[in-house]
C-alpha cells in the first residue's frame, strides 16, 4: 500500500491504521498540500511513523499546488487541524530525511513494479494521483485499486453544500482520476460522517500509559473538540481517512454502488461536486465503487483493536 496524505489529524490516524494492520505492507507515504503545506504534511507523516517505530517506511513529497494553478486555494485548515496540522501537539522530530525522489515518480514506479498487488489510498487532494496518471497512465492503470477518502454523493459537502474538502482542493485532478478508467473506491462523506470517535475511545488510548497512546489521544481530542463545535449533532469526530484505509483492506466494511463519476470543475455553485458522469450514464462498464453505507460498529471495533495493539506493541 501507498498512502497519499495531507497530514492532517485524521491522516495521522490513517497512517496509524496502515502501520497497525498486519495485512498491510506500507511501502511509502507521500504527501501533498491540503490540510497544511506539503512540507509540513511530510514532516508530520515522518514524525507519526517514527512514533510507531515504522522507521523503515519512506516519506516523499508530491505536489505543493493544485493542478489548476489559476485557482489556487491553499489555505491552511488551522481551525480544523491546528496550526501544525496535528492539533498543535508537538511530536519528537524525526532524525530521518524526506526522500529525495519526487513522490509522483515514486508512485508511478511502484505502480509499474507491483501492478495489481498495489493499492493506493489517497486521503488528501487527488493532485498526486492525477500527476501520476499524466506521467504514465499505462503504469497507473495496472494498479489493483485506488481507494480515496473524498467526495459526497448522497449527503451535502463539508466545504460548500456540494463539495467535500479533498475534492474541492483540486477538482481538476479529481476529475482526471475518476475519468481515467482505473478501479476506484470512493469512501466519501456518505459513510465517513457516520463513523465517529469520541473521548471515551481516546481515553482507552490514554489508559495504555504509552507515549504513542497519549500523544494520539492529545491529537485526536483536538479534532473531537473541533467537531463538537462545528457538528454538535454528530457526537464525535469523523474517522474520514482511517476508514478509507480500513475499506481498502476489507471492502466488506461498506456497501457500494457501481458508477461512473465525474467532478464538476466550472466555477459556479456546483463547483467540485462528485456526481454521475452524464457522458457515461449508459455505459455498462463502470470504474468507481461509491460507498453508501457502513458497518460502523464492526469498523470501530477493528479500529480500536488495531490502535490498542499498536500502542502496546
Ligand atoms: C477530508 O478533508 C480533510 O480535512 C481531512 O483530512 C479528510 O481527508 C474530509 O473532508
Ligand atoms: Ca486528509
Amino acid at each position: 500500500m501507498i498512502l497519499d496524505v495531507d497530514t492532517g489529524i485524521d491522516d495521522a490516524m490513517a497512517i496509524a491504521y496502515a502501520v497497525a494492520d498486519p495485512k498491510i505492507e506500507l511501502i511509502g507515504v507521500l504527501s501533498s498540500f491540503g490540510n497544511i503545506e506539503a512540507d509540513r504534511a511530510s514532516h508530520n507523516a515522518l514524525n507519526v511513523l517514527d512514533m510507531f517505530n515504522a522507521t523503515d517506511v519512506p516519506v516523499f513529497i508530491g505536489n505543493h499546488n493544485p493542478l489548476d494553478h489559476q485557482y489556487q486555494r491553499i489555505d491552511i485548515n488551522a481551525q480544523i487541524h491546528g496550526e501544525n496540522g496535528i492539533g498543535d501537539v508537538e511530536l519528537k522530530a524525526s532524525e530521518r530525511d524526506i526522500s529525495e525522489q519526487n513522490g509522483v515518480d515514486f508512485m508511478v514506479e511502484a505502480a509499474d513494479r507491483y501492478g495489481k498487488d498495489l493499492t493506493i489510498v489517497a486521503t488528501g487532494p487527488m493532485t498526486n494521483i492525477a500527476s501520476a496518471i499524466q506521467k504514465d497512465k499505462d503504469a497507473m492503470k495496472k494498479v489493483g485499486n485506488i481507494t480515496i477518502m473524498g467526495g459526497a454523493l448522497t449527503v451535502p459537502g463539508n466545504v460548500t453544500p456540494v463539495a467535500e474538502a479533498n475534492i474541492e482542493q483540486d477538482p481538476v485532478a479529481a476529475n482526471e482520476m475518476f475519468t481515467s478508467d482505473i478501479n476506484i473506491t470512493m469512501v466519501g462523506l456518505d459513510v465517513t460522517l457516520r463513523t465517529l470517535l469520541t473521548k471515551k475511545e481516546t481515553q482507552q488510548w490514554r489508559d495504555t500509559k504509552t507515549e504513542a497512546g497519549e500523544k494520539m489521544a492529545d491529537i485526536v481530542d483536538f479534532y473531537i473538540d473541533v467537531y463538537d463545535d462545528i457538528y454538535p449533532e454528530l457526537g464525535g469526530c469523523s474517522l474520514h481517512d482511517p476508514l478509507a484505509v480500513g475499506v481498502a483492506i476489507d471492502p466488506s466494511f461498506v456497501q457500494t454502488i457501481d458508477m461512473n463519476i465525474m467532478v464538476t470543475t466550472e466555477h459556479d455553485a456546483y463547483y467540485a461536486r462528485t456526481i454521475g458522469d452524464k457522458e457515461r450514464l449508459n455505459d455498462p462498464h463502470t470504474n468507481v465503487k461509491v460507498a453508501v453505507n457502513v458497518d460502523k460498529e464492526r469498523y470501530l471495533k477493528v479500529f480500536m483493536k488495531r490502535f490498542l495493539d499498536l500502542f502496546q506493541a
